[in-house]
């Protein structure tokens, strides 16, 4: 199997050599783990899709150690990506600007416009820093399921598939990056995360948009993304029991994921508690989703939380979890 090495000097150091020559690195960021390949490296790209079993048209993330590289590698700039950068760079924030011609067709899918995101995690800023250069990083996962929040985890989903994977511990926010398309006149969120719809108002002084998802560009978008293997069902909080209960009566192993106490008698049924705070409750998400799989149910029930701040990219992720699963899912 790939190494997984604690995140020290050494080990960036011999991160960065993979990236020099090409490779794939899976390193820890303060959303998600990314798998990572130079992004002025078009062979590097391409063994990053191949390794993620992704549609080489979709654009994916690129990652630099400071916000001042965005006046190298965007044009045309608006106040607004300023306004945005300024306020939640480095974090949890990915901003989609017009591209320059450093910026590869590959990364971008073809698109005029590039993601952008400097993230906060120390690993990530000094595998950053060291390259040197821009790291084209998705989430280190196979295209279409749950987002990786420990190197363990990174090694379960892409094994061999990758040359290194930094271990970090685990990631505190443990949801993607929050994506705010500032290249048009109205910005417009086009995924919830960690940075809020509430936070960004703020800061521009205006309501913005959450960009209806269906645009088949962000592959987030795609309804079968961030899914188990188990099929996901959302109910309301009083129809968990009567709805366990049926399925675990049609020959199910369900799993149960609530907040509040719950206990059944029933074998074919495990609940596994989720933390009532928001935050915990992002953190923990993709893991129970993981251990759901693990546990080999067919189904996990679960319940959305309240719909403001980072509860609606809770839901977000949720609802896309529940939608209908593609071939490729
Ligand atoms: O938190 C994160 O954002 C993580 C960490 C590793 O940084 N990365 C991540 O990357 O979630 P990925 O590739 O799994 O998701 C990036 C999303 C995709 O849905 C992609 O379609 C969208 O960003 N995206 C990238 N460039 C875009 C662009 N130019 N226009 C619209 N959407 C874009
Ligand atoms: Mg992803």
């Amino acid at each position: 199997m790939t190494e997984i090495l604690p995140a020290d000097a050494d080990s960036i150091r011999q991160a960065v050599e993979i990236l020099r020559r090409g490779g794939l690195v899976a390193f820890p960021t303060e959303t998600v783990y990314g798998l990572g390949a130079d992004a002025q490296n078009d062979a590097a790209v391409r063994a990053m899709f191949a390794a993620k079993g992704r549609p080489a048209d979709h654009p994916v993330i690129v990652h630099l150690a400071a916000g001042a590289a965005m006046e190298k590698y965007a044009v045309e700039i608006s106040p607004a990506a300023r306004q945005l950068a300024a306020a939640f760079w480095p974090g949890p924030l990915t901003l989609v600007v017009r591209h320059g011609p450093q910026i590869s067709n590959l990364v971008t899918g073809g698109l005029d416009t590039v993601g952008l995101r400097v993230p906060s995690h120390p690993v990530a800023q000094a595998l950053l820093r060291e390259f040197g250069g821009l790291i084209a990083a998705p989430s280190a996962n196979r295209f279409g399921r749950v987002s990786c929040t420990t190197a363990e985890h990174v090694s379960q989903e892409l094994g061999e598939r990758v040359d290194l994977i930094l271990d970090g511990g685990e990631c505190a926010v443990g949801l993607e990056s929050t994506i705010i398309d500032v290249s048009g006149p109205q910005p417009a969120i086009l995924r919830p995360g960690a940075v809020t719809a509430e936070q960004v108002s703020a800061v521009l002084g205006c309501e913005v948009a959450q960009s209806s998802c269906g645009r088949p560009r962000v592959s987030g978008g795609l309804p079968s993304h961030y899914a188990p293997r188990a099929l996901v069902e959302i109910v309301r909080p009083d129809q968990l029991a009567p709805r366990a209960q049926q399925l675990a009566s049609d020959g199910k192993k369900v799993a149960v994921l609530c907040s509040e106490l719950f206990s059944f008698e029933h074998p074919s049924i495990t609940v596994l508690p989720v933390p009532a705070n928001i935050s915990e409750m992002a953190h923990e998400l993709y893991a129970l989703l993981r251990h759901v799989d693990d546990l080999g149910c067919d189904v996990a029930l679960v319940t959305v939380p309240p719909e403001d701040g980072l509860g609606a990219a809770i839901a977000d992720r949720l609802r896309r979890a529940a939608g209908p699963r593609q071939a490729d899912g």
